[in-house]
């Protein structure tokens, strides 16, 4: 079994669906409010377990009622939540998501998250280094997110990094991951300044670039763009999160960065099937079944 460690953060998301965004300062009616377990990290995670992987938790959640929620979640899936702090007097993560006009927004507030500090990562440089693959988003400190790569590339554990949300890493980091993930407009601003544009020239073939339905793109010498798969969408909340976490599971099993991003794109297009980042990841069983169609 492909053993994974994510490191990341863990939200309670919070979802109203409505007919239209509300304008600025403006109150409408919505339809329906439901509480989904989300995170990019944990929606990684619970990706990547749904599909057979042998995953390993680093993270915080409060000490509010949330938190209990979140970690039965993530008992109920098989992860291994026994590096997951509470960190008391604060609260646990949570985003708030509209989803209408066939789209969504989200803000986040970060809570416990911002508590997984480079010294947790110390602490536990044994999980790290007997992981096959380390998955890592941008919603931890950045410091943290440097001191995996620092401790992960040492011990020649494979780094996928999620850039998302988007903001700035330094080169160093960035040039001992392995595979970087961002969609078009988190490359963009990914790249912003000459430097950066000049690695990413010289560093081609770390990058898979997610373009939403059309599919994903990835260089080894010639550009090659795997397409996505036509499904009717309910909610796009998550679907980077399904496709990293597959990726992460099949690069471990050992398939091609083709084979992976085909299996990555199935994942996302099954997950955006329904309401909630997780709801609708699927098994690994129902992604041959949706692939023999
Ligand atoms: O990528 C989707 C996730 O972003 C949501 O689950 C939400 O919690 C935010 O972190």
């Amino acid at each position: 079994m492909s053993k994974i460690t994510v490191i990341g953060s863990i939200n309670m998301d919070l979802v109203t669906t409505a007919e239209k965004f509300p304008g600025k300062g403006e109150t409408i009616l919505g339809q329906s409010f439901s509480t989904i377990p989300g995170g990019k990290g944990a929606n990684q995670a619970v990706a990547a377990s749904k599909l057979g992987a042998d995953v390993t938790f680093i993270g915080c959640v409060g000490d509010d009622p949330f938190a209990k929620t979140l970690m039965d979640h993530f008992n109920r899936h098989g992860i291994n939540t026994n590096f997951i702090k509470k960190i008391e007097g604060e609260p646990t993560g949570v985003a708030s998501i509209t989803i209408a006009e066939d789209d969504n927004n989200i803000i986040v507030v970060s809570g416990a998250n911002q508590a997984v500090s480079p010294e947790m990562v110390e602490q536990h440089e044994d999980v790290i280094a007997a992981s096959e693959t380390i998955i890592l988003q941008f919603e931890i400190p950045m410091e943290t997110i440097e001191k995996v790569i620092e401790v992960a590339s040492k011990h020649g554990v494979t780094i996928i990094l999620n850039p998302a949300p988007v903001r700035p890493i330094s080169l160093e980091a960035l040039e001992r991951v392995d595979y970087i993930t961002p969609n078009e407009h988190e490359l963009a601003i990914l790249l912003d300044d000459q430097e950066k544009k000049a690695f990413y020239e010289s560093h081609r073939e770390k990058f898979i670039v997610t373009q939403g339905a059309e599919g994903v793109a990835y260089y080894d010498g010639e550009e090659h763009l795997v397409p996505g798969y036509s499904v009717e969408v309910v909610d796009t909340t998550g679907a980077g999160d399904s496709f990293n976490g597959a990726l992460a599971v099949a690069l471990t099993k050992g398939e091609s960065l083709e084979e992976s991003c085909r299996f990555g794109n199935a994942v996302g297009a099954l997950a955006v099937s329904k309401l909630g980042a997780q709801t609708g990841m699927p098994t690994l069983e129902e992604v041959k079944q949706f692939l023999n169609k």
